[in-house]
């Protein structure tokens, strides 16, 4: 059983697969104001606001924070004009996901690949490599549900994974705001000096984070809304042009209450690494929390959550709740039955019970649910910003796989309650 939340490796031989996702490279977000966004993502979840690209290292039409935390590499895009994609996404969409971007050995070849394999180009996405003295990236992009896009993105010299996982400058166009590694490309543009203004808040936070963690490692999984009657479509696009294979899958009989459904299709890439379910509506007496979503997001495909891993769902909750992470709160009958469920299970299974304490995970308000391979903890925050857009989920893995079905009726009664304070059921 692992437990530990580690990256799988990847073998050498499989770089002769050009589709060989290697890691999430990056998880883009365009958002109203990044310099905003990176303080609440860095406050309330953890994240270390770690390097940043804007006026000062000279990108006239937007600003990207970098954030990290373990293996999660957030960027947080605001246009600083009218005409940048991020400007118009954020006034249709509110602050959401623009792009998942995969590491991969060589971008150009994956790109080629899966423009071959049907993938339209998205706009600007055509390969392009960046480079200075330390080293290249090269990135291309493909289009993907709504107006999502997913970057392949491949990295040498300096610039490579690793040494960006050990804090290295994220490309040419970045520089750290911590006064760590300089980055000097042969133009001079780009210096090591904490920004004037900013490099003592953000020092004073990221100091703060290193001794009080979060816990997060990488993202387990994210799911996508689409349309009524579309997901079929979807699965197909990521069977036939990123060469996933359908996970598992769940219909409307699993994951409905009285009012409302949906279902559910869950892609894997090919090696297991990235996971990435999609959900459409399905008819119930009242709205689908999927419908919900498309409704504020201009009835358009978007990324509806990321599953961000942990080690320790006790810590990590805690951890949260204190900082002020707003939860979903559970009917408490849920626990009434959840142990008799769990456990049973596990033991037909030959697994050991659930570890943790039960009455901490309770007082946690942390959902359990075990499959024929073990069991998991998860618990999901309210939305990230004032629509009911985008939202995290924070999982612990004990050897199952899955994504927490025995939860979905509790999950939905207690989704259905937020709608209605909302006036969206
Ligand atoms: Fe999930």
């Amino acid at each position: 059983m692992t437990t530990a939340a580690t990256m799988p490796n990847i073998a050498p031989s499989s770089q002769s697969d050009p589709l060989q996702l290697i890691d999430v490279d990056y998880v883009r977000f365009h958002v109203g104001n990044a310099k905003q966004a990176a303080f609440f993502y860095a406050h309330c979840f953890g994240f270390q606001i770690e390097q940043v690209s804007d006026l000062t290292t000279g990108s006239r039409d937007s600003a990207t924070y970098l954030l990290t935390q373990g293996n999660i590499r957030f960027l947080l895009t605001s246009g600083l004009t009218v005409e940048h994609p991020a400007s118009m996404e954020v006034a249709m969409y509110g602050d959401g996901v623009k792009d998942v971007a995969f590491t991969v050995f060589d971008a150009e070849r994956a790109f080629d690949r899966a423009v071959k394999n049907g993938a339209s180009v998205a706009p600007g996405g055509e390969p392009r490599t960046i480079r200075d003295t330390h080293g290249t990236v090269t990135t291309a992009s493909i289009r993907t549900y709504g107006r999502c896009i997913h970057t392949f993105v491949s990295r040498t010299g300096r610039y490579d994974l690793p040494t960006i996982k050990q804090g290295g400058v994220f490309s040419p166009s970045f520089k750290r705001l911590d006064g760590g590694i300089a980055n000097i490309p042969s133009d001079g543009a780009v210096g090591c000096a904490p920004q004037s203004g900013m490099g003592t808040s953000i020092l004073s936070i990221n100091d703060y984070n290193r001794k009080n963690p979060c816990g997060l490692k990488y993202v387990d999984h994210l799911v996508g809304n689409v349309e009524l009657g579309k997901m079929n479509h979807w699965v197909k696009f990521y069977e036939d042009v990123l060469e996933f294979k359908m996970f598992m899958h769940f219909d409307d009989k699993d994951i409905s209450t009285e009012f409302s459904a949906l279902m559910s299709k869950v892609m894997s890439s090919g090696n297991g690494l990235i996971k990435m379910p999609i959900n459409e509506p399905a008819e119930g007496k009242k709205k689908s929390q999927v419908q919900e979503f498309l409704d504020w997001h201009c009835n358009t495909p978007g990324v509806q959550h990321l599953a961000l891993r942990t080690d320790d769902e006790l810590h990590s909750i805690a951890a949260l709740r204190s900082r002020g992470v707003d939860f979903l709160t559970l009917p408490p009958a849920y626990y009434d039955k959840v142990w008799d469920r769990v456990n049973t299970m596990l033991k037909q299974h030959g697994h050991e019970a659930v570890r943790e304490d039960h009455n901490r995970v309770r007082d946690l308000g942390i959902l359990v649910d075990s499959d024929d391979e073990g069991y998991l903890l998860q618990l999901f925050t309210k939305p990230l910003q004032d629509r009911p857009t985008l939202f995290f989920e924070i999982i612990c893995r004990r050897g199952a796989q899955s994504f927490g079905k025995g939860n979905f009726k509790a999950l939905f009664e207690a989704l259905e309650l937020e709608q209605e304070r909302r006036g969206n059921l």
